[in-house]
């Protein structure tokens, strides 16, 4: 009775994962056309992606290198989040003019910002090529030559398709580890001006301290304007360049969303790990996370105190703290929800039947291969990620490497030092190696410590005396003396002590570590590629959607609250009366500028919409994705996951699971009676 009852709920708790799980391909929307429309949309698969005629994808961009944005009228206008452009305002600021500090507005097309080196990328068509990439390759050839024929081909077909002239780029992506390719071809605009954004107390609202949490209310956008030359193509900046004309813009919708109302976020998810074998999971989830958010927990600690010291320690490692912050809550979130939802017996579990189908066919010993390779190469992964968490993030050993790479190529250093120096403060820098260094001796087996590393414990008797060294006499510890350093100071450089340690732990990840880890990766290659091919045999029922690439994705859903612990319910709308309840001017992550302050107590704005929650399933890089109702019009901007759901990288949970958006109708208010922009929506269209 027990048992049925286990079986019932699990088969509950699948089918129910299926519900708003998945990050669809647009060009095959139509498969799940059905479904989105039994659950509230209105659109057809043609309003969403189509090569015919304009649909909602012309509207939708890359942004950079790994955010997304949305176009919001005929004249190129941009939406994205504030930490998509938070690089680019930081380039502008100064002490007279801090658009972080203060936000950004310009009040006509010619006070726009130009941000070199910025681009979008508009998505022109995307379609399946496995069979030009795999042309040429027959199974009796084997894996590499299956390799290195798709290489030729990709490189072949991304060259023939690519016209640099126009701003067309093109690349061959593999999806499903590499069963199907897929050919993405984009049109790279490059000239991006910063139109606005506000200032860090609303854009950044609630810090680190509210990042990955809800309740939520973060002003997370920023606004840029795509420029093109004067017949619409991509180009350099100019001042004779003219506003983007898009074939699509979203509408904005000013009735906002009630729960249950149905979303979805078309964006460029980053990447994702859905169809793994159980002892990946088990890894990541009981070994890799725990131990990375270990060394992370100390290093923040470190950060910590002296920021609290000293409003300038504070402003030098903000950056740096915000974004070691940022993994080490997201890593907490994702272990505890693997454990919590058991997903490594589920995986087994999985596995059992799966090999009972296999059993007598090809597939035949798969998954014990799987675990075997990912048995051998777990102590060198985690080596591997031990020394990126260690040594690798060491500042002094670091800038020594960086150094030492740049004089050999005659590079010259002193932009680098000055850089460098500018937010460095060597107490955190020396006590972080201490405690990395001593984690480091504690936690990674004799087997996997560098010989180097016992002779130094050896010779100073404890880590503390051996960064006193390194900290009180490497040269890297002096500005001038790293700044005026030059091609002939090579040996110079190799004789520093910060230099050495760096050194001496690359060079044991080159011999003793990396060899064992490329040979495991390769035949995991290989094994995923043919499990997840099986998996897809195995259930033929099931739509699969390829793990995120940071290709363009749909992930639908509706506005739902949810549990975060015993006896709590989470709403899921927040409002401006929630930042007057966090607001304080003692506590820097809350101290809201005093023009909110008075704005809300002339009243009336108590229930101004600010964030809502969704169950759209999302990752890295779908930040600054449109967040779309049910008639495809602009309802928000989305920036963050609840952290209780951030599992949902490897599995996804619907109970847990929600996306983090801000809510559109506060970036209006803010525009509007903040930045005083009221000209910007002019050319927005409403309804
Ligand atoms: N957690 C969000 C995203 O990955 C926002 C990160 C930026 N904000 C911050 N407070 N660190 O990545
Ligand atoms: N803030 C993330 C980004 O930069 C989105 C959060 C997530 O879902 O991982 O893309």
């Amino acid at each position: 009775m027990k048992k049925t009852i286990l079986l019932l709920l699990s088969l509950a708790l699948s089918f129910q994962a299926l519900a708003d799980e998945g990050m669809w391909l647009p060009n095959l929307i139509a498969r799940r056309i059905d479904d989105m429309g039994a659950k509230g949309c209105r659109l057809s698969a043609e309003d969403i992606y189509s090569i015919n005629q304009a649909s909602l994808k012309d509207a939708v961009v890359l942004f950079g290198s790994g955010c997304t944005g949305e176009l919001v009228s005929p004249k190129g206008l941009l939406f994205t989040n504030h930490h998509c452009g938070y690089s680019f305002i930081q380039r502008h600021s100064s002490v007279e003019h801090d658009y972080l500090k203060d936000g950004f507005w310009a009040m006509s097309p010619a006070e726009e910002l130009p941000n070199p080196g910025l681009t979008v990328s508009f998505l022109e068509r995307m379609q399946d090529v496995t069979g030009v990439i795999l042309y040429g390759w027959n199974p009796s050839m084997g894996e590499e030559a299956r390799d290195s024929v798709a290489k030729a081909n990709s490189a072949r077909l991304q060259k023939e398709v690519a016209d640099p002239e126009n701003g067309i780029s093109a690349s061959v992506e593999a999806l499903y580890y590499a069963n199907q390719y897929y050919l993405f071809v984009y049109r790279v605009y490059r000239d991006v001006r910063l139109v606005g954004a506000p200032p860090s107390s609303i854009g950044k609202f609630g810090g680190d301290t509210d990042n990955w949490m809800w309740p939520r209310h973060t002003g997370d956008f920023s606004i840029f304007r795509i420029y093109a030359s004067p017949d619409g193509k991509p180009a350099d900046y100019s001042p004779s360049n003219v506003p983007y004309r898009p074939k699509k813009y979203f509408s904005i919708c000013r009735d906002g969303v009630k729960e249950g109302d149905f979303t979805f976020v078309y964006g460029c998810p980053g990447s994702t790990r859905e169809y793994v074998h159980s002892e990946e999971v088990r890894y990541i989830g009981e070994v890799s996370d725990p131990q990375k958010i270990a060394l992370r927990t100390l290093r923040l600690g470190i950060q910590k105190k002296y920021m609290s010291q000293s409003q300038e320690v504070r402003i030098q490692y903000s950056a740096k703290n915000a974004s070691v912050s940022n993994a080490w809550k997201k890593w907490q979130g994702e272990s505890k929800g693997i454990k919590r939802l058991r997903t490594v017996q589920a995986k087994r579990e999985y596995e059992r039947r799966f090999n009972e189908w296999a059993a007598g066919g090809p597939y035949e010993g798969l998954t014990e291969r799987l675990e075997d390779i990912y048995k051998r190469r777990e102590p060198y992964y985690l080596a591997y990620e031990y020394f990126n968490e260690t040594v690798r993030s060491l500042e002094l050993p670091s800038l020594a490497s960086h150094v030492y790479g740049a004089l050999k190529l005659g590079r010259p250093v002193d932009a680098m030092a000055r850089n460098f120096f500018k937010d460095y403060y060597r107490p955190i820098d020396q006590e972080s190696f201490v405690a990395l260094l001593k984690a480091f001796g504690q936690n990674m087996p004799e087997d996997f410590q560098p010989a180097y590393y016992k002779d130094k414990l050896r010779s100073y008797g404890t880590v503390e005396a051996w960064a006193e060294d390194i900290y009180s006499r490497s040269l890297f510890c002096n500005a001038d003396a790293v700044a005026s350093l030059g091609a002939e100071d090579v040996a110079l450089v190799e004789a520093d002590p910060a230099f050495e340690v760096y050194n001496a732990f690359q060079k044991w990840m080159n011999s003793d570590i990396m060899p064992v880890l490329r040979a495991a990766e390769k035949e995991l290659k290989a094994a995923n590629r043919l499990y997840m091919k099986a998996q897809m045999e195995f259930e033929p029922e099931r739509d699969f959607y390829p793990d995120a690439n940071l290709t363009l994705r749909v992930a639908y859903g509706k506005v739902a609250g949810y549990k975060p612990a015993d006896a709590v319910y989470y709403a899921p709308v927040s409002t401006l009366t929630g930042i007057m309840e966090k607001d304080n001017p003692d506590i820097f992550d809350y101290n809201i500028p005093q023009s909110l302050r008075d704005i809300y107590a002339a009243g009336g704005c108590e229930d101004q919409p600010v964030c809502f929650l969704a169950t759209n399933h999302t990752t890295g890089g779908n930040s600054g994705s449109p967040v779309l109702n049910a008639d495809g019009l602009l309802v928000g901007i989305n920036f963050d996951r609840v952290w209780e759901g951030t599992m949902s990288d490897l599995v996804y949970d619907p109970v847990y699971c929600r996306n983090i958006s801000l809510d559109v109708r506060y970036l209006l208010f803010i525009i509007e009676q903040i930045g005083h922009a009221g000209w910007l929506f002019d050319e927005m269209s409403f309804s």
